[in-house]
């Protein structure tokens, strides 16, 4: 039993942490002998809620659930975002420890990247649009970095967050039929109550930045719902409008696309089955966000 730095209660501390992965390697084995699932949810640390609710899923559905923090240095196609990226190692450790997380691994990066394990993989095209436009090479290193999590992990489940659809539906698509029975799970957008997708980029932000950058989600709630209603120029102009007003934002783009392939909407077929995707600047720090029909009654 030990302290669990909140000043108030004891709590066991009964996560295991591993960095080397032949450990992990034997234990997951051990674990799957018993004839119990294992659940995975890769990030990158800075955790907050959004990151909880996926670890929360996984205890819900298996029977350990093993998380892992590593800056991927490969699916960064910017230099400063890889050095700033935020990092929060104690706290973290003790939210996936109260959250009731089993297993945490921090990986060795030459263990993860031993030479000649780093591939190309065929994305389906899925990596072109949005994202892909805009951060030449971050899907191929986020998909090597996830298929190396796989390879040693061997997880029954894994869970990613719609925040980041295009990587949820690149993983489901292309990286997860290269396993056998691994099952790819969405886990919804969790949000603050103004309405900003929770990021472990937004505590960059300063007060006005994130004020205005709460008002996006009003905006894509808005458009989303008049999709197939007013043409697409229309609905872009309406937001480019919209973003020339707050003075602290800058809009990188912002698409309506298919929710499986990702191609655009073309004034036809079912609105619903569409998502407005945006990426957009508050002062420094870049910013996403998607939403689909399933979700405008969430919040
Ligand atoms: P990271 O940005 O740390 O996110 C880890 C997981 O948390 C991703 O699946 C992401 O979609 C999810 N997530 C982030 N914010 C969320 C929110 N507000 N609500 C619900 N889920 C949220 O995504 C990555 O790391 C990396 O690309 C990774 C998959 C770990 C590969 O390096």
């Amino acid at each position: 039993m030990a302290y669990n730095g909140f000043g108030k209660s004891f709590v066991y501390l009964s996560m295991k942490i591993f960095h080397s992965s032949s450990e992990l390697v034997a234990h997951v084995e051990s674990v799957k002998k018993l004839g119990q699932s294992v659940g995975f949810v890769p990030t990158m640390g800075a955790l907050h809620h959004g990151h909880l609710s996926l670890i929360e899923s996984g205890i819900k559905e298996n029977d350990i659930t093993i998380a892992s923090i590593f800056i991927n240095p490969l699916q960064f196609n910017n230099e400063n975002d890889f050095i700033n990226y935020p990092q929060t190692p104690d706290r973290d450790s003790l939210m996936l420890q109260n959250a009731g997380c089993d297993l945490l691994y921090l990986p060795i990066k030459e263990e993860l990247y031993p030479p000649g394990s780093i591939q190309i993989f065929d994305l389906h095209g899925l990596d072109v649009p949005m994202e892909g436009r805009h951060r030449p090479g971050h899907f191929q290193g986020m998909a090597n970095v996830v298929f190396r999590f796989f390879q040693i992990i061997q997880p029954n489940r894994a869970y990613f967050g719609l925040k980041d659809y295009q990587q949820f539906i690149i993983i489901k698509n292309c990286i997860a039929p290269l396993f056998s029975k691994l099952e790819i799970k969405g886990v919804h957008t969790l949000r603050e109550s103004s309405g900003l997708a929770m990021s472990s980029r937004n505590m960059r932000l300063t007060d006005s930045q994130k004020q205005q950058a709460s008002c996006v989600y009003r905006l894509l709630k808005t458009q989303l719902n008049q999709l197939g209603e007013k043409k697409v120029g229309v609905l872009t102009k309406e937001i480019e409008a919209a973003f020339k007003a707050w003075e602290e934002l800058r809009l990188e783009y912002v698409d309506f696309a298919e929710e499986n392939t990702l191609a655009p909407w073309k004034e036809k077929g079912d609105p619903k089955q569409f998502r407005i995707f945006i990426a957009f600047y508050a002062g420094e720090t870049r910013l996403i966000d998607n939403l689909g029909f399933g979700e405008l009654s969430l919040y």
